[in-house]
């Protein structure tokens, strides 16, 4: 792994004050900050090869068709697809999953079928799939964690039956850090004749990514929660599923011919990837791969584990403050959510922003998980690779100074 200050020293944002204080970034589930080598990268490309990609036959034209393909095959080779073909890219990780709902969803999904998400969804992976349910007659149904945050393999041979037509699940939860167990519980929606859609938004940036390991249907995340721009996102999917799938946007590039009364569609990925592409984004997500890979993904995993783990041994030195997630960094990804009794979130994190420290406050996205924790919203650290057990340090120390900031006694 490099050293700390050789990679702090790769983000710009890192280095500022806010209210006269050093930036402590602890948002990261959010969105990353992003390294100079993916700053350069898009400046480069705007200033020598911008041009609209697949359609001019111009020097330009060719460069941006190049590197746009580039960072398909890059992106292909990072989460193992089999095929760059499988790999689409769209704006972000929740239009790649309303991609599948409104392609596969409404036109494979059938009356009294059931859709299976996990309680901890996001929104991005659970309102497209009420919409679909609703359109087409299903049914929703819910896995539920267990007192541990964790997944029961009771629960999973419960509620995925043969009923089960798709099931769509995170393989990081945004709020509580589970990671689940995705290889066992997609070989289970196999057998049962299901297909499954994995949101790994959280997990990209965290944990190497092996599509065909996990023998995924659709595999959704976005850049710039992996050091990449905002703005680009990868849907994968197996050729299979996209080949018989209709198109979800229509328009410039995702067509064969078109005639009058009808059109006949371009073949993959093109036939989902209408209009000009951000290729500015998928530049910049290519050199964040590079980026993450020169470090290498397990050194990662690694390091912000050691993070993870001094974390929730200091905050549960914080009186008062209550841990929603599993308190062993097994098991788990670097994002931490809790409450301090008697504080709101929001009150939390104003506070702690006062000494320059950045988390987030609210329901994270994920209403019905809130519900079923019982708490209207969280406090929310997460980190990534530039973050230090001393900034981990500052926060505590600010947490265990907000109830009395507040008026409580201590
Ligand atoms: N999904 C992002 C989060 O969890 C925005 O904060």
């Amino acid at each position: 792994m490099l050293s700390l200050d050789a990679i702090r020293a790769q983000f710009p944002a890192l280095t500022q004050k806010v209210y006269g204080k050093p930036l402590i970034y602890l948002d990261n589930a959010a969105t990353t900050q992003t390294p100079i080598d993916v700053l350069v990268a898009c400046r480069e490309y705007k200033e020598k090869s911008n041009a609209n990609p697949h359609r001019g036959a111009h020097y330009l034209g060719v460069q941006a068709t190049t590197l746009y393909e580039n960072a398909r095959n890059k992106v292909a080779k990072f989460i193992n697809a089999a095929s760059s073909q499988e790999v689409i890219f769209t704006k972000n990780a929740t239009e790649a999953l309303n991609l599948v709902a409104y392609s596969y969803g409404m036109s494979k999904i059938s009356q009294d079928e059931e859709i299976v998400l996990c309680i901890s969804e996001h929104h991005s992976n659970l309102v497209p799939w009420q919409m679909v349910a609703k359109a087409k007659g299903a049914k929703l149904r819910y896995l539920y964690l267990a007192d541990d945050y964790t997944l029961s393999w009771s629960e999973v041979e419960k509620v995925i039956t043969e009923k089960t037509a798709l099931v769509a699940i995170a393989q990081m939860s945004n709020v509580l850090g589970t990671v689940y167990p995705l290889k066992d519980v997609i070989s289970y929606a196999h057998e049962k004749g299901a297909v499954v859609v994995v949101d790994g938004a959280q997990s990209v940036p965290h944990l190497q990514t092996d599509v065909q390991a996990l023998d995924a249907d659709f595999f959704a995340f976005s850049g710039h929660k992996m050091y990449g721009p905002m703005g680009i996102g990868v849907l994968y999917g197996k050729r299979e599923h996209l080949e018989a799938m209709p198109p979800f946007l229509r328009g410039g590039e995702m067509v064969e011919y078109v005639e009058e009364q009808v059109t006949t569609f371009n073949e993959l990925p093109y036939k989902f990837e209408a209009g000009t592409p951000n290729v500015e984004g998928a530049v910049g997500l290519a050199a964040a791969i590079d980026f993450l890979e020169k470090i290498s993904l397990e050194d990662v995993k690694a390091y912000e584990d050691g993070l993870t783990s001094y974390a929730l041994g200091k905050l549960q030195e914080v009186p008062y403050l209550k841990i929603y997630g599993a308190l062993d960094a097994k098991g788990r990804g670097p994002v931490i959510s809790f409450s301090l009794e008697g504080c709101h979130p929001h009150d939390v994190a104003t506070i702690v922003d006062s000494d320059g420290i950045a988390l987030r406050a609210g329901h994270h996205c994920a209403q019905p998980l809130m519900r079923y924790l019982g708490a209207p919203a969280t406090s929310r650290i997460s980190f990534a690779l530039y973050n230090t057990k001393d900034e981990i340090d500052a926060c505590v120390a600010s947490l265990k100074g907000v109830r009395r900031w507040l008026g409580h006694g201590s």
